[in-house]
């Protein structure tokens, strides 16, 4: 398969048996669009808590778990978010309920003893490479977006991810302290209508996709 002969999968969906619900998977993935422009709906914090409580069962390596979450919800916490994004996202996060800054703990490793006891003997190692520490948070806090993004649509949310950020610059108003480093933002509230101007967009096919050995 190469690029320039991809079969674009059509937007009539095959119906194999999964083993969840036709509704399920046409919440979380089929129907399931990203999100630009929000009703006016707040999104309390008992909602953010309960899509934590699915978003975290999600496999990282070792268990390491390095995802940080900052919601953003006040209108001063939203314009200096703001003041690092593309403008072509600054209107959205000035409009959003919320946005939560996903970010990435390089320290994660001083957890080791309780989320990961049978590798506990690794947090001294991890202490000397930095470098090696940051790309483990990078990826693992990665994967635990696309959690963040499904849990988000399994608990009746919708979610606009941007990564049109200032990461260094997010960094250096929010998290000096800390020493978590940003990744991208997520948009969160209720769709207002279809909530995004664009038709959904084709997607890879199977076969494009995929190499079997
Ligand atoms: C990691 C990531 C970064 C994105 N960054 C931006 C962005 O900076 N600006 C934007 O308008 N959309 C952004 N998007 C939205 C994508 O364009 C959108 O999710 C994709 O086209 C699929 O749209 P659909 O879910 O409506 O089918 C981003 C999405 C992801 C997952």
């Amino acid at each position: 398969m190469t690029t320039d002969s991809a079969t674009i999968d059509s937007l009539d969906f095959p119906t194999p048996a999964y083993a969840v619900a036709d509704e399920v998977a046409d919440l979380l993935f089929r129907e399931a669009r990203t999100i630009g422009a929000f009703t006016d709906q707040p999104v309390s914090d008992d909602e953010l808590a309960a899509v934590y409580d699915l978003l975290k069962w999600g496999p990282t390596a070792m268990n390491t778990s390095p995802l940080r979450l900052l919601v953003v919800r006040s209108d001063e916490g939203k314009a200096r978010l703001a003041a690092h994004a593309a403008e072509g996202n600054r209107d959205r996060i000035l409009a959003a309920p919320l946005t939560l800054v996903v970010a990435a703990d390089p320290a994660f490793h001083r957890l080791l003893p309780v989320l990961a006891p049978h590798r506990a003997s690794m947090v001294d190692a991890l202490e000397a490479q930095p470098e090696q520490r940051a790309g483990m948070a990078r990826q693992n806090t990665l994967i635990q977006t696309g959690y963040l993004i499904t849990a988000l649509r399994a608990t009746g949310l919708d979610a606009g991810p941007i990564g049109g950020v200032d990461t260094t610059g997010i960094d250096a108003e929010f998290f000096a302290e800390s020493g978590w480093q940003s990744q991208l933002v997520v948009l969160v509230g209720h769709r207002d209508g279809v909530g995004t101007p664009h038709p959904r967009a084709a997607r890879l096919a199977w076969s494009d996709v995929s190499a079997t050995v």
